[in-house]
């Protein structure tokens, strides 16, 4: 339902692989509250060709750019205001990948170029996303900024490999640029700490059934859909939250607060 909460705002959405990408949603809700903004993802995961498929549902343009070469950003962001005809209202990062996760490494016997490699996409990419823009003062005033992340950042999740290390260091980021941001800018930057999501990433993480199931289970309004993560974002993208800002903000159905539940108890206590 639309209530043209992003009428005549403009932005950037990274991140948009396929149907299941938390970006993919975001982007179709973007569009549907009045929106407009461009599309971007690595060159390499263009080839598939699926975010053509929703540029034209969403009347966007597509700029492929890899969000750890600054030349890239550089291009994107300058495009951008071009086609989109000024400064930008809300930026979508929304990243995440692990070599080490892919080849099957284990935590305690990292490859650590695969380390430096997934760390520049899944965290760094962010800071120098940030740092373009905000050198080409390129944010309006009272902008948004939004990254994803996983509680992975604040407690052990075991075969969340070295992605729990680079969303720790993700969400210090929104802190700190979030802070110059804000005072120089007036631009606000947020990461949202999302449920475990049957997505591309998040099925590449070992044990994935296990621990979606665990965490629905835990949490008193179940999981948070792709869907839902979607929403929320467009609150955040909104004039409706102006002043939020430096947050790590939980979408999770109230996991990150449970000790345990009943559904989980009830599994260790054998039968009468
Ligand atoms: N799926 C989950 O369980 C879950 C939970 C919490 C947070 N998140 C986070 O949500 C975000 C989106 O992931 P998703 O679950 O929608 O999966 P996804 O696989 O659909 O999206 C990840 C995206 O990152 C892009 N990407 C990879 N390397 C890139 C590069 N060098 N430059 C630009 N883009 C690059 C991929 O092409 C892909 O579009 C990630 O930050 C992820 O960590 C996911």
């Amino acid at each position: 339902m639309s209530h043209n909460l992003l009428k005549g705002k403009r932005g950037i959405i990274f991140g948009a692989l396929d149907e299941s990408s938390i970006a993919w949603k975001t982007a179709e809700k973007v569009f549907e509250q009045g929106g407009s903004f461009v599309l971007t993802n690595a060159p390499v995961a263009m080839r598939m060709g699926a975010i053509n498929t929703l540029a034209e549902k969403t009347n966007a343009q597509v700029i492929p750019a890899d969000a750890t070469s600054i030349e890239d950003l550089e291009n994107l962001v300058e495009k951008s205001m071009e086609i989109l005809g000024g400064k930008l209202d809300f930026v979508l990062h929304s990243i995440g990948m692990s070599v080490n996760v892919r080849k099957g490494r284990h935590y305690t016997d990292l490859n650590y170029s695969f380390s430096e490699k997934g760390w520049d996409v899944s965290a760094l990419s962010f800071h120098k996303t940030m740092q373009t823009l905000y050198k080409k003062d390129a944010m309006n005033e009272w902008g948004s900024i939004v990254a994803l992340t996983y509680m992975a950042a604040q407690r052990v999740f075991p075969d969340y490999n070295d992605m729990a290390d680079n969303k720790a260091y993700l969400e210090s980021i929104g802190r700190s640029f979030g802070y110059f941001f804000g005072r120089d800018k007036k631009v606000r930057v947020n990461t949202i700490s999302q449920s475990p999501t049957p997505t591309t990433a998040g099925k590449g993480v070992k044990g994935f059934d296990g621990f979606i199931e665990y965490a629905d289970k835990m949490s008193p309004l179940g999981n948070a859909t792709a869907d839902e993560c979607a929403d929320y974002t467009i609150t955040l993208f909104s004039d409706l939250t102006k002043k939020v800002t430096l947050q790590n903000l939980y979408h999770d159905g109230g996991f990150s607060n449970m000790g345990v539940s009943q559904m989980v108890m009830d599994k260790f206590v054998d039968e009468q």
